[in-house]
């Protein structure tokens, strides 16, 4: 069974769908460790209370990026991970951080990129007027928010709408879109091509 390390800044609902997705069966992966950039993360607890390891390397101890960078690096290859997730995790990561894990870091995404990356993608595309908004998984490169997409999540967007009641009908579908996305790399059915991405879906 594939080994998961998921990354966290937070809330970790996404976390939690995968951990929740997992211990029902329906996810084949073995949650290895949920690690945190912050030790009062909500995530954390909800890991713990699931019985998954969880260690935080404290993004505001670390004078630069590159100390963090290595930090996180080194607690993460302590659990041999064959698939490392992003899931809410806040921090931009350096080039060598990324490369080490090319192929197999995957983040998701609370916009349709290449639209909006980076924060605030729902008050940006309400100011927009966008008409469908949604998310992205995508594999992890240097570029921020721009590496290859896997999968994308399409949803409408009211005149009703606030920052709110959109980042919610988002999130419902970024806890839809991960699992799966996981699921296909755990089952092989997911790979890189020349910087793009195959996936034999279902
Ligand atoms: C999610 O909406 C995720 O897509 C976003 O943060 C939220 C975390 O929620 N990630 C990013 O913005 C990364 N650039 P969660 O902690 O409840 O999963």
């Amino acid at each position: 069974m594939k080994r998961l390390v998921i990354l966290i800044s937070g809330r970790g609902s996404n976390m939690a769908a995968l951990l929740e997705a997992s211990a029902s069966g329906e996810l084949p992966v073995f949650p290895a460790a949920v690690i945190s950039s912050s030790s009062d993360a909500g995530g954390l607890r909800i890991a713990g209370a699931l019985g998954v390891e969880t260690r935080v390397v404290d993004h505001a101890s670390f004078d630069c990026r590159a100390a963090f960078d290595e930090a996180l690096a080194g607690t993460i290859d302590d659990f041999s991970p064959d698939l490392v997730i992003l899931a809410g995790f806040m921090w931009i990561l350096g080039d060598e951080f990324v490369r080490h894990y090319a192929g197999r870091l995957v983040n998701i995404h609370p916009s349709l990129l290449p639209a909006f990356p980076g924060r605030d993608t729902h008050r940006r595309a309400l100011a927009e007027g966008v008409r469908f908004h949604g998310c992205t998984a995508h594999f992890v490169t240097p570029d921020l928010d721009r590496g290859p997409i896997i999968a994308q999540a399409v949803v409408p967007v009211f005149d009703s709408d606030d920052e709110t009641s959109l980042a919610s009908r988002v999130l419902e579908e970024e806890h839809k879109l991960l699992p799966r996305v996981v699921r296909w790399f755990a089952e092989g059915r997911l790979r890189m091509v020349g910087g793009r991405v195959c996936v034999d879906v279902d």
